[in-house]
């Protein structure tokens, strides 16, 4: 049986990640290709568990950025293991709200050493890496509309705009360093569009002729 494909979303808070996934989903679905939909931190009981105390933790403590980086690969670890590889082996498609690059972006920002990142990386995906990343890109001050409307925040939300704008070039920069992986989208246009631009990009890269 064939191994299924592994699609990342990366981007901003707020760039429409969760409606292009389920869009991907839907067209995927009719197109007879079987896709489960996940996201990170999260996607098991452990990992959901692990993202409940690194982005809502206890009493409003903060951890350490490198606590952080523990925990996100923590998660990450359990979700390879439990849920994503063996979809993948099972010959479906695994669509995945975040992952590794968001590490890189967010903790790398936070100070975390990029080279302890990689071996974490290294460890933990040696089997299962991405076959293509999808960067959404929007400017950081187009995104705190959409998400001052969905009314939540948590830690990396409520941090001030220069942080947003350099997680943004941080993850243009990773998709500049890597263009066979990752293609950037514009996530401004509508989200018809978005999804169908996405799709151009999924069947050439990955649906064989
Ligand atoms: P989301 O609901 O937009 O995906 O939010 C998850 C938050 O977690 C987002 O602010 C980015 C952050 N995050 C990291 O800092 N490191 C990571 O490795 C992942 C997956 C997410």
């Amino acid at each position: 049986m064939a191994r299924g494909r592994f699609i990342t979303i990366e981007g901003g808070e707020g760039c429409g990640k969760s409606t292009l996934l389920r869009g991907i989903a839907e067209k995927l679905k009719t197109a007879g290709i079987p896709a489960i939909m996940t996201r990170e931190p999260g996607g098991t009981r452990l990992a959901e568990a692990a993202r409940q105390l690194v982005l809502s933790p206890p009493d409003q403590q903060a951890w350490s950025p490198l606590g952080e980086a523990l925990l996100m690969n923590a998660a990450r670890s359990d979700h390879v293991d439990r849920l994503i590889e063996p979809t993948l082996q099972a010959g479906e498609w695994v669509l995945c709200d975040r992952f590794i690059d968001s590490t890189r972006v967010y903790q790398g920002l936070s100070g975390v050493s990029g080279a302890l990142l990689q071996t974490l990386h290294d460890e933990i995906t040696r089997h299962t890496q991405p076959d293509l990343t999808i960067v959404l890109d929007a400017p950081a001050e187009a995104l705190i509309s959409r998400r001052s409307s969905r009314g939540t925040s948590d830690v990396f939300e409520s941090r001030p705009i220069e942080f947003h704008k350099q997680v943004r070039q941080a993850f243009l920069s990773i998709a500049e360093r890597e263009p066979e992986r990752c293609i950037v989208i514009d996530a401004q246009q509508p989200p018809s569009s978005l999804v169908s631009q996405a799709l151009d990009v999924i069947h050439r890269k990955l649906v064989p002729a």
